[in-house]
C-alpha cells in the first residue's frame, strides 16, 4: 500500500516505521523539512505540507491507499485546534474526494467524554465536552462521520486516551521530579495507552476498521490516580505525592473528568490486543531504569 501519514510525530513516526517493516511504501508529512533525516532513517519518504493550507495538500504525490491523520495542536489553544483539527480535516476530505483512499484513520481523543461520575464510557456514550478545545475535536469527528455517511468517505475515528511511552508520560515525569499532586482524594480515574499500542490500533483500523465507525483506544485497566502513584511509590521508593485540593474554577478550566473508558469495541470488532494491557507492563521498563 502507499500510505500517507499526516503529522509525523510521536505516534506518526513509529507508525510509519512499523508500516515500512511490513512492506508498505510510507510517506510522512510535516510542515517543514526539519527532521527529514529522521523520517528517511526509518524508511519513510518525507513530505512537506500543512493541513491548514489546502494548496500544499494538492501538491502532494498522491494517490494514497491509506491515509492516517496524526497531526496535533502542538500544545496550541482553541484557535489552533480549529485550524488544525476542524479546518485541517475539512481540507483533507476535500482534497481526497477526487481520489479517495481505501481507508482514512483519524486520531481524536477520549477528552471528548465529559463524564465525571466514574462511569463506564463506550463509543455510544454521550460525547459533549465542556472545553472549547474538546468541542472542536468533536466537530472534526462529525465532519468525518458525515462524509462517511453521505459520500462514502472511508473514515475511521479513533478516540485515543492519554499516551505514554519513551520520553512521554506527564504524571510519571512529575512523579520522578517529586512535583506530582493528587487531585482531591486521588480517586479520579486515569485512562492511558502505551504509544506502541496506539500504533497497533491504527494499523488494525487501517486493515479492518469499518468506515464511519468510532473506536476508543485505551488499555484494559483505568486506574485511579492514587493507585497509580501508590504503585510507583512502591516500585521507586519515593514519597507519595501530597494532595492538592483544586478550586471549582480550576477544575472547570481543566475539565477534570472521571470515567472508565472501555476498549471492548476495539478488541472485539478489530481483534486488537494491547501489548501493554495495563500501566504496570507499560511502565515496567521506565521503572527498572529509574529504580
Ligand atoms: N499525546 C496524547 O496524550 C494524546 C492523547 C489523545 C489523542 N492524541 C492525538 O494523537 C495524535 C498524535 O499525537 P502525537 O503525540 O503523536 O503528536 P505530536 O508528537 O505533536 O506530532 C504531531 C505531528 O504533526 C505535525 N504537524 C503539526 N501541525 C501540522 C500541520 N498543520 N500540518 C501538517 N503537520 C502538522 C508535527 O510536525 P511539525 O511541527 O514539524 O509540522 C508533528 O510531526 C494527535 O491527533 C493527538 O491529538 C494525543
Amino acid at each position: 500500500m502507499r500510505v500517507l501519514i499526516v503529522g509525523c510525530g510521536y505516534v506518526g513516526l513509529p507508525l510509519g516505521a512499523e508500516l515500512v517493516k511490513r512492506g508498505h511504501a510510507v510517506f510522512g508529512l510535516r510542515r517543514t523539512a526539519e527532521g527529514a533525516e529522521e523520517l528517511q532513517a526509518a524508511g519513510l519518504t518525507p513530505l512537506v505540507g500543512d493541513v491548514t493550507r489546502p494548496e500544499t495538500l494538492r501538491a502532494l504525490p498522491g494517490p494514497f491507499d491509506w491515509v492516517v491523520n496524526t497531526v496535533s495542536s502542538s500544545k496550541g489553544g482553541a484557535e489552533v485546534y480549529r485550524a488544525v483539527y476542524v479546518d485541517g480535516t475539512r481540507h483533507l476530505i476535500e482534497w481526497l474526494t477526487a481520489t479517495p483512499p481505501r481507508k482514512f484513520v483519524h486520531t481524536s481523543s477520549t477528552s471528548v467524554y465529559a463524564q465525571t461520575d466514574g462511569s463506564e464510557v463506550t463509543e455510544t456514550s454521550s460525547a459533549q465536552p465542556t472545553t472549547d478545545t474538546s468541542q472542536l475535536l468533536v466537530e472534526a469527528e462529525d465532519l468525518l462521520r458525515k462524509a462517511a455517511r453521505e459520500e462514502g468517505f472511508p473514515a475511521v475515528v479513533l478516540r485515543v486516551a492519554g499516551i505514554y511511552g519513551p520520553e512521554r508520560g506527564f504524571l510519571f515525569q512529575q512523579f520522578l521530579r517529586e512535583e506530582a499532586r493528587l487531585s482531591g482524594d486521588g480517586s479520579r480515574l486515569l485512562n492511558m495507552i502505551h504509544r506502541d499500542d496506539v500504533v497497533s490500533a491504527i494499523i488494525a483500523a487501517l486493515e479492518r476498521g469499518k468506515p464511519g465507525r468510532t473506536y476508543n483506544v485505551t488499555d484494559n485497566e483505568p486506574v485511579s490516580q492514587r493507585a497509580f502513584f501508590e504503585w510507583l511509590t512502591d516500585k521507586l521508593h519515593k514519597p507519595m505525592p501530597p494532595s492538592a485540593d483544586e478550586s471549582g474554577a480550576t477544575r472547570r478550566k481543566r475539565a477534570v473528568t472521571n470515567k472508565r473508558v472501555s476498549n471492548r469495541r476495539l478488541r472485539e470488532e478489530l481483534a486488537w490486543t494491547p501489548s501493554y494491557p495495563t500501566f504496570r507492563e507499560g511502565y515496567a521498563e521506565d521503572v527498572r531504569r529509574n529504580a
